[in-house]
């Protein structure tokens, strides 16, 4: 089974992510975390891209797109087969979102991605409250990326919410991120369970 989570930055994907795999880990399901940008090597040399610049928009995406190929082909599906349940911390729509707003077109982009395997469940983790994440991303003290000022982050928070339009067969699930994450993972391991039992049976 194949579960993503994505959403505007700052609104706690990754610890809930982890805590996801972890809670469902502790009831005996074979879960697994797992990131992109991968942590192979093409996925380190996007991390620093999006640190330093200094590649062009197009390419950028292409290397996102490779990333994901690869990720899907030699960790995702192998897990799915092995009857695993994966994690994924960002997947596809990150790139729809993030890619468009640098400034490339959206249908280009719903063509790269389009033969991307389709999640079980894709769960947007997302709020309006555009400040309350700036605050959280500030917190951090990692400084910001390219990605991490207000309004960019209003456009994302827009964008992530137009997805059901964009892949009209996919299985979105939207949770309020202001919600406390221990809640968010307690209802989601159980969604997940009873999805998981369903799928096997
Ligand atoms: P990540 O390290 O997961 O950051 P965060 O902790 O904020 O979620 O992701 C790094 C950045 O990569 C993030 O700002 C979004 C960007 N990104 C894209 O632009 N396109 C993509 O396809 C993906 C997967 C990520």
């Amino acid at each position: 089974m194949f579960i993503t989570i994505d959403g505007p930055d700052g609104t706690g994907k990754t610890t809930l992510a982890h805590k996801l795999a972890e809670n469902l880990q502790a009831q005996g399901l074979p879960a697994v975390y797992t990131c992109e940008p991968t942590d192979s090597e093409l996925g380190r040399r996007i991390r620093t891209i999006l640190r330093e610049g200094g590649c062009e928009l197009g390419r950028l995406t292409d290397l996102f797109v490779e990333d994901r190929a690869g990720h899907i082909r030699s960790f995702i599906e192998p897990c799915c087969r092995q009857g695993q349940l994966v994690i994924c911390d960002r997947y596809k729509y990150s790139t729809i979102c993030y890619q468009h707003l640098q400034g490339e077109p959206i249908e280009r982009l719903l063509e790269r991605n389009r033969n991307f395997l389709a999640p079980d469940l894709a769960v947007i983790l997302c709020t309006n409250d555009a400040g309350l994440l700036l605050e959280r991303i500030g917190r951090r003290g990692l400084g910001a990326d390219l990605f991490e000022s207000r309004k960019t982050i209003e456009n994302s928070i827009a964008l992530y919410r137009r997805m059901p339009e964009f892949f009209p067969e996919e299985n979105f699930h939207y949770i309020d991120s202001k919600l406390p994450l221990e809640e968010t993972a307690a209802q989601l391991s159980e969604l997940i369970r009873q999805n998981f039992s369903a799928k096997k049976d």
